[in-house]
């Protein structure tokens, strides 16, 4: 009998510390009005003092495990998406499972926003093949620790936040297909110049903010509203579904006017296209569960229900999966 995955549990876990656009408005050359009307975001999380990555994915972990009622000893595998980890080493994975009292292996993938996907694809491949029968997914991010909060071009998008999903095996899938992608040669697209072996930071690349993000922001969006149609209708054909049959389309969370696009490219309507990224901006590797464990704590997704999953992010990374929804919703209570 084929083994498939199951997503049994959902938790997520945003930050206390907001900022807002009036916030940046002080910091910046910018206003509230440009800033929603060019992203559709309001507002944003920040990490406090303090905290970390592995505190975003612990709390969001914690949650997932208490939905799916899965002890920390029943864990097999921690797979973490993330691309601001506490240190170069140990793993925020290693982190996270000392803080969740799990005991299983614990590793990071790193693939910038598309850092969900590509850890969804991790715990789904463990199930699959007989190698894992629980395992959990988190997709953690404090990447406002490497924004320039003096370049208003890329301070205003993004947000920290953490998202995580419990799979088990399960006899119907579940997890119906999985598709992820990579071009390098976008790689100086959207990246961190310096702080890795290829440049240390230095005082000299400090003083010129070389430690921060950078992006070329038009370019990146005319990849997102050009790989996200097409990967998205690449997992629903491998998984023998069409566009037409989707309950829900769950993207990335990076812009509403790439969310608007991509909504009109694939034919879909505003209910049928989630977006929070009002409220938290792009929380990168967090967005996609996230937003996934929003609309499900809302009640909003019914057993039966098709989803698709997509993300795109620096390297340049892309990747979606369709989901066949087995979850009671929250409201009707199975407890
Ligand atoms: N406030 C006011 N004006 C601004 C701001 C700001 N915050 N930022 C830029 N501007 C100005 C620019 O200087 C420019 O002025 P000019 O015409 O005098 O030169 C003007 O606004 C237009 O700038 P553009 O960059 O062309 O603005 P655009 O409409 O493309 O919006 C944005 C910029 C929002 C960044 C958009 O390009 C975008 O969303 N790109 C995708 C970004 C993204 O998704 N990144 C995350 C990827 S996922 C990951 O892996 C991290």
């Amino acid at each position: 009998m084929t083994r498939h995955a199951a997503i049994v549990g959902t938790g997520s876990y945003l930050p206390e510390r907001t900022l807002t656009n009036a916030d940046l408005e002080l910091l910046v050359d910018t206003s509230d009005e440009w800033i929603v009307s060019r992203t559709g975001i309001r507002e944003r999380r920040l990490t406090d003092e303090g905290s970390a990555t592995s505190d975003l994915a612990f709390r969001a972990g914690e949650r997932a495990l208490a939905g799916a009622k899965v002890s920390p000893e029943q864990v097999d595998l921690l797979v973490v998406g993330t691309s601001s980890p506490d240190h170069l080493f140990p793993s925020t994975a290693c982190l996270t499972q000392e803080k969740l009292g799990l005991t299983c292996p614990a590793y990071d993938v790193n693939a910038a926003c598309s850092g969900f996907m590509y850890a969804l694809m991790s715990g789904v491949t463990a199930i699959e093949s007989g190698r894992a029968q629980t395992v959990l997914v988190i997709g953690a991010d404090a990447l406002t620790r490497h924004i320039d909060f003096e370049d208003r071009a890329t301070c205003i998008l993004f947000g920290d936040g953490a998202g995580a999903v419990v799979l088990t095996a399960a006899e119907e899938p579940g997890v119906i297909s999985i598709v992820l992608g990579a071009d390098g040669r976008g790689g100086d697209l959207l990246i961190v110049p310096a702080g890795g072996s290829a440049a240390p930071c230095t005082e000299e690349r400090v003083r010129n903010r070389e430690q921060y993000v950078r992006m070329n922001g038009n370019e990146v969006f005319k990849f997102a509203v050009r790989i996200i149609p097409k990967v998205t209708l690449q997992a629903l054909e491998e998984g023998g579904n069409t566009v037409n049959e989707l309950a829900w389309l769950i993207p990335h969370q990076a812009n509403k006017r790439i969310l608007d696009t991509v909504e009109e490219r694939l034919g879909l309507d505003d209910d049928r296209v989630y977006s929070n990224v009002e409220k938290t901006g792009n929380t990168s590797a967090a967005s996609i569960p996230l937003a996934l464990d929003d609309l499900y704590t809302s009640g909003r997704l019914q057993p039966g229900d098709l989803i698709a999953l997509v993300g795109f992010g620096a390297g340049l990374t892309w990747g979606a999966a369709t989901v066949r929804w087995t979850l009671a919703s929250p409201d009707e209570g199975v407890q």
